[in-house]
């Protein structure tokens, strides 16, 4: 029997007949296309449930699993298209976390442009510099709500799901204003947790969960909708916002991502769940059928030359 954090979810004499089924089901599908088995299982079984767990931690290469998803990859390159980045102009990657968007940013830039990384959590910075030998590249650890750099010294500033984690948006919204040239550009791409949606029968459980997740989990859990006007507020000119989902069929890869069984035990350690709901609620996830959903904002700015 598997179990997600002392949740009973399948019933282990079942198991064999559903694997036996599988099999069959997957021979036939190889004798009707000619596929290889692995293509016909991929094509009957896309996801390998049997084996699947619920996470109980964060892992160490949270971050870099997560630039992997098709998702991230379709967002983050489309966050690069957005900051049109000059050959040669110096960019900062604030809250460059373990450096995944590293590479394409310097990349962008060329050989005669630089990329700085920022960030507050030295062990991400370490993993960053383990991987990144460039000689234009340098990586910092500061808050960036305070950037020892001086006014319009950079052309352009890209975070990606920082701002949804610090202490205030809008102040560090203005001290990117303020280090960026006249005509610098600005890409911010952030995720609103109130757009998170997670089919489940009893609807008051994904209610409580997403309430969990934006009271006590997310210290900015809206930002994604409030970047438009925090932008604004901090002196740049708004240039588009972008919507782009992340849908989620399989829930033991969307737990890898949003980790749901982390933030049910931790909302049942808070008080916020009950066991009894906390049970239901896994018990769903991790049923024959799962839906859900998050929007990420990718908002582009610019500085104008009077701001
Ligand atoms: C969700 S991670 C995103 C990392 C990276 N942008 C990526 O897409 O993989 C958020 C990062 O913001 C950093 N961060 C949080 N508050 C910060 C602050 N005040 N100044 C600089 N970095 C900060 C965290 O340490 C973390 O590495």
């Amino acid at each position: 029997m598997r179990a997600a954090g002392g949740v009973a979810v399948r019933r282990e004499g079942t198991m064999m007949t559903r694997n036996r089924n599988l099999k069959r089901r997957i021979r036939l599908r190889m004798a009707k296309t000619g596929e290889s088995y692995t293509a016909a299982r991929r094509h009957v079984a896309p996801a390998d449930r049997s084996a699947a767990v619920f996470e109980r931690d964060v892992p160490a290469d949270y971050l870099a699993r997560a630039a992997a998803t098709p998702i991230a990859r379709t967002y983050k390159s489309l966050a690069l298209e957005k900051l049109r980045l000059p050959a040669g102009a110096t960019v900062l990657d604030i809250g460059c976390g373990t450096g995944e968007d590293l590479s394409p940013l310097l990349d962008a830039v060329g050989p005669h442009g630089s990329v700085i990384g920022v960030d507050v959590d030295e062990n991400a910075l370490a993993t960053a510099r383990g991987s990144h030998n460039d000689e234009q590249l340098r990586l910092l650890r500061a808050d960036a709500h305070e950037l020892d750099f001086a006014d319009a010294s950079v052309e352009a500033v890209h975070t990606d799901r920082t701002l949804q984690h610090v202490d205030s948006p809008q102040r560090m919204l203005r001290e990117l204003r303020r280090v960026l040239v006249p005509g610098g550009t600005a890409v911010f791409a952030e995720p609103d947790w109130q757009t998170l949606i997670v089919d489940c029968p009893a609807p008051r459980l994904s209610a409580a969960y997403r309430r969990f997740v934006e009271e006590r989990v997310i210290r900015n859990a809206r930002i994604g909708s409030e970047l438009p006007r925090l932008v604004r507020r901090a002196g740049f000119e708004l240039d588009s916002v972008t919507p782009v989902t992340a849908v989620y069929t399989d829930a033991y890869e969307a737990d890898r991502i949003l980790g749901f069984a982390r933030v049910t035990h931790r909302a049942v350690a808070e008080g916020c769940f009950g066991t009894h709901d906390a049970g239901e609620w896994l018990a769903h996830l991790s049923g024959d059928v799962f839906f859900a959903s998050l929007t990420i904002f990718i908002v582009a700015a610019h500085a104008t030359e009077s701001g």
